[in-house]
């Protein structure tokens, strides 16, 4: 474990998108609620001088969170900028020249995926490489195969401790706290496996479509988009083994496990749907086949879990944005009051957006004489997700070298191998209205352990 701070923040890719939608917001957000005093150096081949990255960056917080005042200046202040080729040597020099006395920069790769080999290997000849570390941003390859090949690429120059894979979802603070809530209270463990879990179904809808984003959505569609990374942190998350140990390994190494154990997904266990008017979305091909909604069946192999489904279904234009999990608990052996009682009594629901919830599905009795009752939800917990932005958290833990909360290789791997067998389109799609709940092929799917549960959204006080 290498728990030294960066001296240096390097982001290349400094005139791109994500460093206008969360670089400097996050940035700015470390200076305000953590006095980050480091230098902050910009690279980018834009043709642009240090100005231009300053009225960038004066840009991007009044559209992304808006401007602190003191926080801005400071930023302005740590701010540098080398305009350059990722593929000319001159470039790294300049960097370093840059970087003067900093011995252990971060290296933010904030630039497609294709040009990470030519710039690490630039960036170890130049000598900015040396205890630096290196962030880098999905996807992290398109199969298992090319994820490998990445993390070879990577390996070359960076040892593992020292490469940082976000995943924005795990910087979420609702996603931390189902492992917080599971591990902080002796109460779920015990009821925590396939004796007394029926289900388990996530649902991750958004109520929006793929505006501006035609061409990368594309390329990836929704299961390689959202489920291969996020979904499977969360249902990691949701189903992992207690962690041991205190390091920063300790849970990524239970993840590791749970997502090992995942059975490599088969076509009968998954439904692709497309919605209506996707194909007329600027930057999308002609007559593509790409879904914008998927569900799929999970299950994991392991005494904790064996036999227990897990449903996942992630899509775009759905009627509401939420993200939600249902674990759903067996019913007693016997209905002792002789009811008809669905299974929809005994659950607990964790929200993941856009608040943070956490619901026990109970049965209460309905006063009376008669022993009859009706289903309740207790509320455990609400409260509106106004924490720190994901890419703030993620970025501070990456300066001070806390890396429980980013991907490891071992994982990445693990979870392209659950995906790999259905990847290229290898199923049908069926085409959903915008507004609905997706293609009725998904109810088929979650069939006898269903159905699903839709989201339902309620104001937060
Ligand atoms: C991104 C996907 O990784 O996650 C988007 O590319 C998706 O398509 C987004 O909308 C969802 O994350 P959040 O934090 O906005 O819920």
């Amino acid at each position: 474990m290498n728990s030294f701070y960066s001296d240096a923040f390097v982001f290349l890719g400094a005139t791109g998108d994500l460093a206008y939608k969360q670089i400097f917001p996050a940035l700015q957000g470390l200076i305000r609620d953590e006095a980050f005093n480091l230098p902050i150096i910009g690279v980018a081949k834009a043709g642009w001088n240090l100005d231009q990255l300053k009225a960038r960056a004066k840009d991007s917080l009044e559209k992304h969170g808006g401007i602190n005042q003191p926080a801005f200046e400071k930023l302005l202040s740590l701010l540098r900028y080398v305009d350059g080729d990722y593929s000319d040597a001159s470039t790294f020099e300049q960097l370093r020249q840059e970087l003067g006395t900093s011995q252990r920069p971060l290296h933010y790769l904030a630039i497609p995926p294709s040009l990470f080999a030519t710039v690490a290997e630039h960036l170890a000849n130049s000598g900015c490489a040396t205890n630096a570390r290196v962030v880098v941003e999905k996807p992290f390859g398109r199969d298992l195969e090319s994820a490998k090949e990445l993390g070879e690429t990577l390996h070359k120059f960076f040892p593992e401790e020292n490469i940082f894979r976000i995943d924005h979802y795990l910087g979420k603070e609702p996603v931390q706290n189902i492992v917080y809530t599971r591990f902080a209270n002796p109460i779920f463990d015990p009821i925590w496996n396939r004796d007394h879990v029926r289900s388990i179904q996530i649902t991750m809808a958004e109520d929006f479509g793929v505006e501006d984003r035609g061409k990368f959505y594309d390329e990836v569609g929704a299961l390689l988009d959202v489920v291969q990374n996020h979904m499977m942190q969360v249902v990691a998350n949701l189903t992992m083994d207690p962690p041991t140990g205190q390091d920063h390994d300790a849970l990524r190494d239970r993840k590791s496990e749970l997502l090992r154990a995942i059975k490599p997904l088969t076509p009968d266990a998954v439904v692709r749907g497309q919605y209506d008017g996707y194909r007329s979305v600027v930057g999308v091909a002609p007559g593509t086949s790409v879904e914008t909604f998927v569900a799929i069946k999970l299950e994991i192999d392991s005494w904790r879990w064996a036999g227990v489904p897990i449903f996942v279904r992630a899509g775009k234009m759905l009627p509401v944005t939420c993200t939600e999990a249902l674990v759903e608990f067996k019913r007693p052996p016997k209905e002792t009051f002789g009811e008809l009682v669905s299974n929809g009594s005994a659950h607990m629901r964790i929200r993941l957006s856009p608040d943070m919830t956490i619901g026990l599905g109970v049965r209460v009795k309905t006063p009376g004489e008669r022993m009859v009752g009706r289903d309740v939800e207790l509320e455990m917990h609400r409260q509106s997700t106004t924490d720190m932005p994901p890419y703030e958290r993620l970025l501070g833990d990456a300066i001070r070298g806390n890396s429980e909360q980013f991907a490891r290789q071992d994982l990445i791997e693990a979870q392209w191998r659950i995906v790999e067998p259905i990847l290229g389109n290898v199923t049908p799609f069926y085409t959903y209205a915008p507004g609905t709940w997706g293609p009725v092929e998904a109810d088929q799917l979650i069939g006898n352990d269903g159905p699903w549960v839709n989201p339902q959204l309620h104001s937060v006080e």
